[in-house]
């Protein structure tokens, strides 16, 4: 896992990631979290699956679950029930087989936005001259070309989610987990960040696993939509989304059937939103 932080983790070398196979699997998943002396029940017996190669956008309410599903996932904490499996087998411990674009960025104040960008592959040993590169390949990716030297604390909030995307796909992951990637950007950068990512995914045969507020995004960007349902969040509805590939970002929002799509996604989405919580 990378992205956010460096790590180690079991089954990440051997894992098959053929295409089409089962790579993330939610298995009757739940999680509680203890606070005070108060148990929250995050997410409730979630089951899921994401295949191999797959765009799965997720969108739910504030508080259902999404950025817990994504760290049990990436082998940040386990569930309390059910199973979580990674290419078959349970995630016990940080995974090194996905990349993890966290919602909050996490970059290092001391280390320039080279510095961040390089820092997966600094870990992982890779030829200084090949470094040099791929980071300048991923700045010039980003559009933060001039801004190389400059601390993340120089950098507006939107720059700084573009170093923590250009950091994760600086050293290719086969799996990436992004909670909210683009949600600091505005419109016009989004939309080509967006069509970026639809590149990187088609060119790669990455797996993508990605949380958005936007439903607009989760349409353009997505084979699946999952809807959860507030918390405790489980999945209410997952919709395949069949326009052809590759979309083009810019235009798909006036293509037939986007609107209505969306629609009806967010009438979903909306029915839970003012619900009542249970704890
Ligand atoms: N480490 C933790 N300790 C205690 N409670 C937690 C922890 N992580 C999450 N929670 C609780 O679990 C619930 C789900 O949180 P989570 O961050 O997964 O929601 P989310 O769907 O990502 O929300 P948002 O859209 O606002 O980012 C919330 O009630 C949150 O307070
Ligand atoms: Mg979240």
């Amino acid at each position: 896992m990378t992205g956010s932080s460096a790590s180690v983790g079991p089954g990440a070398a051997t894992a098959d990631l053929a295409p089409g196979r089962p790579v993330i699997s939610a298995q009757g998943v739940s999680k509680r979290f203890r606070r005070k002396d108060q148990v929250v029940t995050a997410i409730k017996d979630v089951d899921l699956d994401v295949s191999s190669g797959e765009f799965v956008c997720i969108v739910g309410p504030s508080g259902c679950g999404k950025s817990t599903l994504l760290n049990m996932s990436a082998g940040l904490m386990e569930p309390s029930k059910g199973k979580l499996l990674f290419a078959g087998e349970p995630v016990t411990g940080p995974n090194t087989s996905v990349g993890y674009i966290t919602q909050k960025d996490n970059l290092m104040p001391w280390h320039t936005v080279e510095g961040n960008i390089g820092l997966a592959l600094h870990i992982r040993k890779t030829d200084k001259a090949k470094a040099r590169a791929r980071v300048a390949e991923m700045i010039e990716m980003v559009g933060l070309q001039g801004f190389e030297k400059s601390y993340p604390g120089e950098l507006s909030g939107g720059m700084r989610k573009r170093v923590t995307l250009a950091r994760t796909l600086a050293y290719d992951p086969p799996v990436l987990l992004a909670d909210e990637p683009f949600g600091a950007l505005d419109a016009q950068l989004k939309l080509v960040m967006q069509a970026e990512m639809q590149r990187i995914w088609a060119e790669t045969g990455k797996t993508i696993l990605f949380v958005t507020h936007d439903i607009s995004e989760a349409v353009a960007l997505g084979d699946r939509v999952i809807v959860m349902s507030s918390r405790p969040g489980q999945v209410k509805v997952d919709r395949r989304i069949d326009f052809p590939r590759p979309r083009d970002v810019f235009k798909i929002r006036h293509q037939p059937g986007f609107a209505d799509l969306a629609e009806e996604l967010w009438d979903i989405l909306a029915a839970d939103m003012h619900s009542g919580e249970d704890m």
